[in-house]
Formats: structure tokens, C-alpha cells, sequence
């Protein structure tokens, strides 16, 4: 049985993509079938891993112009890696998610489960907001994982998340598991970031991960690279970016 985790919170700019893209070439080379599904309309995950465009796009998938197994492209810069890519450029995902997505909001999890076969795990990287694409996307979802800033506003952010959550659960039947927060771009040294972390735990109900700020991000998305094998000057990701991406790994494919 294959399982499908999504990454989301409606703010812009939280680490979605990072956590999503960095979290698949964990499972990857771990040595699991893992399969990116790019839901964002600006294809960021996309444009990371691929150099060159493909063929197709999710999009095309989901208006049957394509079958799903030619829309799939092998991610080359690690094994068991694959992802059914967004244009960033030139895509039509945007306008079908505003458009026929309407009909058809179990598209996605249609999708989902006609490519479980052969995917053991699955990740979707969802654009900001929450509007059709996004509720499409975590009706397909087992799990999802909302990653955070530590700032007040990130907390707000995901009050509102929690509370359309929990109308999509009920209107929808979607049955979306949410029991883990990560906070990205932790800072130990800085004492809001302790608070917003004390925070973020206090209802108790919320697993609360934390991510280190760490440059080899930046740089292996510019490169088109798996962060945990990329190295500028002999240097690569920082141990305590490893160990974060190991655990959360270890706990995210739990069934
Ligand atoms: N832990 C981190 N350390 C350093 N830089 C980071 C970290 N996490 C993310 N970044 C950088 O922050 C920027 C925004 O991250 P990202 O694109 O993943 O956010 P997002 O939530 O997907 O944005 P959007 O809402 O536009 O989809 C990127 O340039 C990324 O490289
Ligand atoms: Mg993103």
C-alpha cells in the first residue's frame, strides 16, 4: 500500500516546495519508489529538479491528453526519484483549476490512486492559498504536513489551515490526517523562534518538527540538485538539516 503526504499551509514562502522536494529525495534514497506530484501552478518543484522541460504536464494528465505513465519523468540526480511535473512557464494548470476542476474535485485522488501501484510513496508540493487545486490535492492525501515560519502570522496561518480543515473533512468526506507541524528555518539561538516553537506544541496535539536554516538549499535548487548530495567547496547539508530530514522520514511513512 502505497501512501500520498502533502505539505501545506496557506502562506506563501513557508518551505512548502524545499521540505516536499527535500522529504522525496529522503524516502529516494532510502530506497523507496517515490513519486513527486507538482500541484503548484508555478511548477517550482518542477524547475528544481528538472533541467529541461518535458513533454507533458499534470495538466495534461488530468484533461486526458495524456496517459499518466508518459507524463512521468525520472528525476536524474537520484535514483528512485520521479515526478509528474507542472510548467512554471506555459502551463495550462492554473487556468484548469479554475476552470473544469470545479466538476471534478476527486481528480486528484483518482490520479492518486491509479499510480499507487507502482509508487510507494507519494508527494505533493500544493501552491499557496486554498482554493480548489488545494482542496483537490488534500482530498488525495493520507497525511498532511504543514511547515511554518516563527513568526506570529504563521501561527494565525495555521488556525485558519486547522479550521478548513476541518470543513473540507466534513463537506467533502476528505479524511486527511494533520498531526504534524514543521517549523522551518529554526534558529535555536533566536528566542522568538523558541516561543513560537513552545507555542506551536502547547495544545499537545501536534507532533512539532524543526528544520534549520541552511544555505545548501538555495544552492542545489539553482543547480537542479538532491540537496543531501550536493556539495559547493566541500560542503553539503549541515548535519543537524540531515538529522531533521532522517527523523521526519522515519515518522512521516508511518501508516
Ligand atoms: N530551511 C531553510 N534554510 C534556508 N533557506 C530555505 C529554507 N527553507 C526554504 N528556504 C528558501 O526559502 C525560499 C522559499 O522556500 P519555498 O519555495 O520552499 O517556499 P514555499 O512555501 O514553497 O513557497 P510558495 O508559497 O511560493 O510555494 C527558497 O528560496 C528556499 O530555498
Ligand atoms: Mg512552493
Amino acid at each position: 500500500m502505497s501512501k500520498t503526504v502533502a505539505f501545506h499551509l496557506q502562506k506563501g514562502g513557508v518551505g512548502k516546495t524545499t521540505i516536499s522536494g527535500t522529504l522525496a529525495c529522503q524516502s529516494a534514497l532510502s530506497g523507496k519508489k517515490t513519486l513527486i506530484i507538482d500541484c503548484d501552478p508555478q511548477g517550482n518543484v518542477s524547475s528544481w529538479f528538472l533541467e529541461n522541460t518535458p513533454k507533458f504536464e499534470l495538466s495534461d494528465v488530468l484533461q486526458g491528453r495524456c496517459f499518466v505513465d508518459d507524463a512521468i519523468v525520472k528525476v536524474p540526480c537520484v535514483d528512485n526519484l520521479y515526478i509528474l511535473p507542472t510548467f512554471g512557464v506555459g502551463g495550462t494548470l492554473k487556468i484548469y483549476s479554475e476552470t473544469k476542476l470545479a466538476e471534478e474535485p476527486y481528480v486528484l485522488l483518482d490520479l492518486v490512486g491509479d499510480v499507487s501501484q507502482k509508487y510507494e510513496r507519494i508527494v505533493l508540493d500544493l501552491s499557496p492559498g486554498l482554493g480548489r487545486l488545494e482542496r483537490s490535492a488534500l482530498i488525495a492525501s493520507d497525511e498532511v504536513i504543514s511547515p511554518m515560519t516563527s513568526e506570529v502570522f504563521s501561527l494565525d496561518g495555521l488556525q485558519i489551515f486547522i479550521h478548513e480543515l476541518s470543513k473540507l473533512r466534513k463537506n467533502m468526506r476528505a479524511s486527511v490526517r494533520h498531526d504534524k507541524i514543521i517549523i522551518n528555518s529554526f534558529d535555536t539561538r533566536i528566542r522568538q523562534h523558541k516561543d513560537i516553537y513552545a507555542a506551536a506544541m502547547e495544545s499537545g496535539k501536534y507532533k512539532v518538527y524543526q528544520i534549520p536554516v541552511d544555505p545548501i538549499f538555495r544552492k542545489a535548487q539553482e543547480a537542479n540538485k538532491c540537496p543531501q548530495l550536493f556539495k559547493v567547496r566541500g560542503r553539503g547539508m549541515k548535519t543537524a538539516t540531515l538529522e531533521a530530514f532522517s527523523k521526519l522520514n522515519k515518522d512521516v511513512w508511518k501508516k
